[in-house]
């Protein structure tokens, strides 16, 4: 048994997609989770692993060649997942050089990093040594009300995030073609569940109906995203990282379309049930209509038949389903995010109203 344990470096494994994939994988693998711990990052969310002996962290930065090396050669990985990254579009507005510097810049070091190591590797490990890259279905853009993200799409993003993150899909792939570096991209939809921070719409949702806040939806609320739970993207990530091909890309989604209205709406009747509101008669009182988020892409949607039918992937979760496991998970963990919420450097962004 002990033979078929593999060292996989996550990068970003405190972050929302991250944690939930390193919950998944701790079971059958040692993971080193080297993260920066910006204000995404939440150490919390491993603490249970602290002490398990298959489980390392390392405070880092991806754009620290030094530092990476260091870690890689030390730790000697079989494959290596990149989850780091700035995520959030309204801060890409706001303040994009971040996302420069870490999707751009940092992922740049990184593949020099693994390029150094993998050119390093003996042949059986070389053979079996993967980059899994983790890109969005936003560097894309935008579709109308017709038609579907296929993999051979053409990049066109909108917002700094996204560009950041096409720009990044571009260097990974010209360190596969140029230089033979075993690479894999997933484009992968809108995720919710546990530990998503809280400044991502389906938290702000839940959260700010507890706190009796004003939820705010931009422009007419009619925009479309493409939901899955993020459980199944965990598990889709790790059938791509067994199974998928050398250089390719797999789009990852699960064909659960709603506009924002709707998202917003079913939140609120069911947490009228679960958890009544003390002075309105619904918290669907609290949706209040905002400006609108410049260059707002208005649809996203996937067509997912590649990873369905090379890689017999399928979602688990009804959207139905999951979105009461991940409100019910919310009413339970109060403390994790009313920690957030009063942590000085998150202050004004979150749960405005
Ligand atoms: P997140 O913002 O919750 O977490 C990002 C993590 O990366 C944090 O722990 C942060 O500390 C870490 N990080 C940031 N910069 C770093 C750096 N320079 N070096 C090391 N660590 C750094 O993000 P998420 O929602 O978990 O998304 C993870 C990845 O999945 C991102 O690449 C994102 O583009 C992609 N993605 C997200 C979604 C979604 O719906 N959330 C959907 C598709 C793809
Ligand atoms: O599609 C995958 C992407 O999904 C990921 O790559 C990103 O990292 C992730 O943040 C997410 O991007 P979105 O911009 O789609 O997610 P966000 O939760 O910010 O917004 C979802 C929709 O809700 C979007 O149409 C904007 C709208 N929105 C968002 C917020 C925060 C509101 O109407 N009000 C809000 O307060």
């Amino acid at each position: 048994m002990e033979n078929n344990i593999k060292k996989i470096l996550v990068t970003g494994g405190c972050g929302f997609i991250g944690s939930n994939f390193i919950i998944n994988q701790i079971k059958n693998n040692h993971i080193l989770n080297f993260d920066k711990l910006t204000y995404a990052a939440n150490k919390s969310n491993l603490s249970k692993y602290a002490d398990n002996p298959n489980y390392t962290f390392v405070n880092g930065d991806i754009s620290d060649y030094d530092k990476l090396i260091d870690v890689i050669y030390n730790f000697k990985p079989d494959s290596i997942v990149n989850f780091a990254a700035e995520s959030h579009v309204d801060r890409s507005i706001s303040g994009p050089k971040d996302f420069i510097n870490t999707n751009i810049i940092g992922v740049y070091q990184l593949l020099e990093a693994s390029l150094k190591y993998y050119d390093s590797l003996k042949s059986h490990m070389k053979e079996n040594f993967r980059l899994l890259h983790i890109s969005t279905d936003e560097v894309y853009g935008s579709l109308g009300k017709e038609g579907y993200f296929k993999e051979t799409s053409q990049h066109n993003p909108s917002s700094p995030y996204s560009a950041s993150k096409a720009s990044s899909d571009c260097l990974v792939n010209a360190w596969n073609r140029t230089f033979g570096l075993p690479i894999l991209i997933t484009h992968c939809s809108n995720n919710y569940g546990p530990f998503q921070f809280p400044e991502k719409l389906i938290p702000l949702i839940i959260i700010n109906c507890l706190n009796n806040k004003k939820i705010p939806i931009y422009g007419d609320g009619k925009n479309i995203r493409d939901w899955i739970y993020v459980e199944d993207h965990c598990i889709a990530l790790n059938d791509v990282l067994q199974k998928g091909v050398i250089g390719e890309t797999y789009n990852i989604g699960a064909d659960s379309e709603m506009t924002n209205n709707d998202i917003v709406n079913t939140i609120c009747e069911i947490l009228n049930e679960k958890s009544p509101p003390k002075h309105i008669s619904s918290y669907k009182d609290l949706i209040v209509f905002v400006k609108d988020r410049p260059g707002h892409d208005f649809r996203y949607a996937i067509d997912s038949s590649k990873i369905r039918n090379e890689i017999q992937w399928e979602p688990k979760y009804a959207f139905e389903e999951a979105i009461e496991g991940t409100i019910e998970w919310y009413l339970t963990n109060k403390c994790w995010w009313e920690d957030i919420l009063n942590k000085k450097n998150s202050q004004g962004r979150i749960g405005e109203s």
